[in-house]
């Protein structure tokens, strides 16, 4: 189960990566907005976040107008790796070295088929462990202390 949310700025990222994934029979859950009316990203991106961190979903993908607000967001979210991503060598790597569970994307930085195409990289692509294990380790432990 993927967990979708966006403000009104990454509303149509959110809408383009809905669509690719009902056509891959990927189950999701749209956590809004639901129209292009201005809201507050943290009330969107805190709940796929709850939802990634809670279990009910392995990812998220959320998006606003950059990207940066809905990852401030979610980070505050214990358990929560978020990154923002522009670039399909980012989208990899952020899977690979830093296991994130949540995809950070923005409808006035990109464009659609490469919100698809980043969304598709990163949900296939798998944490390669070893030395980059003690290092998200390490990041967890930080959340320890807050
Ligand atoms: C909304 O105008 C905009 O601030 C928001 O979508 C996002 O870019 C914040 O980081």
């Amino acid at each position: 189960m993927i967990a979708l949310a966006a403000d009104h700025g990454g509303y149509y990222l959110k809408e383009a990566i809905k669509k690719h994934l009902e056509l891959k029979g990927i189950e999701f859950k749209d956590f809004g907005t639901y129209d292009t009316s201005s809201v507050d990203y943290p009330v969107y991106a805190e709940k796929a976040a709850r939802a990634v961190a809670g279990g009910e979903c392995r990812f998220g993908i959320i998006c606003c107008g950059t990207g940066i607000g809905v990852s401030m967001t979610a980070n505050k979210i214990k358990g929560i790796r978020a990154a923002v991503v522009t670039n399909e060598f980012c989208a990899e790597m952020t899977r690979r070295h830093n296991d994130a569970n949540i995809l950070c994307m923005g409808g006035r930085v990109i464009d659609e088929n490469t919100a698809v195409k980043l969304a598709d990289i990163f949900l296939n692509t798998p944490f390669d462990g070893g030395r980059h294990s003690k290092r998200v380790d390490m990041i967890k432990e930080l959340e320890q202390n807050i």
